[in-house]
């Protein structure tokens, strides 16, 4: 059994039984011109507070200025494994709207739209794996984001590649089973 599926008490549709964040992207894998337009259009139609699609997303292929910024932001040990992916995505959250009112949701709505991304990337054959460990000043700096963009997350999207290609500590990581909290301590209230 594949310790990387999602072991589920009922079954779930494949794109979320089969999505895991790989760390070993492979290297020679290239997206074509239009490739991630599915996961794109499925992040555009997530759902949002008020439908204000407070999302911004900065799309950058390897081999691109753009994705040698982005990488050179990352942090710690992201930096030894995210180079690899195909492309990297700056999620970014627009917290206010264009009079300046604040839209408290919008961290919220853009992670549903980068949830809907990566389900719609996984069904299209690719993996992702979403980052926190960036430079957030840096990113803005390197692509002059102002208030009120907030680049929130990096998404490395890619061909999945071998465990093998990974620094040790990370390897290991890479083929342990996964893991989640039960089922019934989720819930707070369950009437
Ligand atoms: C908001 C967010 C930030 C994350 N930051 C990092 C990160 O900086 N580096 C990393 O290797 N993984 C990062 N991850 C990946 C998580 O560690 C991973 O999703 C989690 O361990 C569950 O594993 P799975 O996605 O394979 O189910 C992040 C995921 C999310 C959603």
């Amino acid at each position: 059994m594949n310790p990387r599926i999602a072991q589920t008490s009922v079954p779930v549709i494949d794109p979320l039984a089969h999505r895991w964040s790989p760390r070993a992207f492979d290297v020679e894998h290239t997206f074509p011109e239009g490739a991630l337009r599915g996961a794109f259009e499925a992040a555009r139609w997530a759902p949002s507070a008020n439908n204000t699609q407070p999302w911004r997303f900065i799309l950058a292929r390897r081999g691109t200025e753009t994705f040698a910024k982005i990488e050179a932001a990352l942090l710690g040990f992201n930096q030894q494994w995210a180079g690899a992916a195909g492309a990297l995505v700056v999620n970014i959250a627009v917290t206010a709207d264009a009079e300046g009112k604040p839209l408290p949701w919008a961290e919220y709505d853009l992670g549903q739209a980068v949830a809907h991304f990566s389900v719609q990337a996984q069904a299209d054959g690719f993996h992702v794996h979403q980052m926190g460990g960036f430079d957030r000043a840096a990113i803005s700096e390197a692509f002059g984001l102002t208030e009120p963009q907030h680049p929130i997350s990096i998404t490395a999207i890619g061909a999945i590649g071998e465990a093998d290609q990974l620094p040790e500590a990370l390897r290991e990581r890479e083929v342990a089973p996964r893991v989640r909290a039960d089922l019934e301590d989720l819930f707070i209230v369950r009437d």
